[in-house]
């Protein structure tokens, strides 16, 4: 008797951190973002952000165009992610998804970042990747493999990952997320790029590198971030 009432506190415990492991569900059909916060008089405040009335609602809240067009590569890192959250599109608000277009220069790279929010699948629509993400501490395992046109790979949530375009053209893929809002944080840029700067000293313990290599660093990424 008491051994199932255990398991089935567990089983719940189990549960309910598989719901909450993703945006919350919607509490209704759609809660489209309001605009402007201070046009509240007509919202009801539910998970993130207020809720267009829904008899104001119209097709265009839920409409995108322009993912057909490129992002502008000519950078350092030779990407450029185009992104469709909640803020480019109110009706994705509690629906918990969102979608990117990655654009690749031959051989640019999307560098190591992660999404504290959601979780990756990518499809390659053009062109060859390569990619990996880094499991957690315990074991710090790398998963890598080379997409081609039509493959798909999935970057779980939170994991540190990566694609680069290993072939000789320009490279396309598309990312749909588990969050209307995955967030995204670039490693190099986060550590190395903070605004104000981390303390070179924390740096230089961390990464095991002489100081004047951690300032070179900083340098490098604390103007542009690209
Ligand atoms: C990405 O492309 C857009 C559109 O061409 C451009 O405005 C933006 O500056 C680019 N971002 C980077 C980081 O190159």
């Amino acid at each position: 008797m008491r051994k199932a009432y255990i398991l089935t506190v567990a089983l719940f415990a189990v549960a309910f951190s598989l719901a909450f492991a993703s945006d919350p569900d919607p509490l209704q059909d759609f809660c489209v973002a309001l605009k402007d916060y201070s046009d509240s008089k007509s919202a009801v405040f539910v998970n993130g952000k207020f809720c267009k009335d829904p008899k104001l609602v119209k097709a265009e809240d839920f409409f995108f165009e322009g993912l057909n067009i490129a992002g502008n590569t000519d950078n350092k890192v030779g990407s450029n992610v185009t992104t469709v959250n909640v803020d480019m599109l109110a009706g994705l608000n509690t629906l918990g998804v969102s979608l990117a277009r990655i654009d690749f220069a031959p051989y640019g790279e999307n560098p190591p970042h992660t999404h504290p929010r959601g979780t990756e699948i990518l499809v390659v629509a053009e062109g060859t990747l390569f990619v990996g993400f880094v499991t957690s501490n315990t074991e710090n395992r790398l998963f890598t493999k080379t997409l081609n046109k039509g493959d798909l790979f999935v970057f779980p949530v939170g994991l540190i990952h990566f694609q680069l375009n290993v072939g000789k053209t320009k490279a396309i893929a598309i990312s749909a997320f588990s969050s209307q809002n995955a967030g995204v944080i670039t490693i190099a840029n986060a550590v190395f790029g903070s605004n104000p700067p981390i303390n070179p000293d924390v740096l230089t313990k961390a990464f095991q590198l002489d100081k004047n290599v951690v300032e070179e660093l900083q340098k490098k990424f604390e103007v542009d971030n690209y």
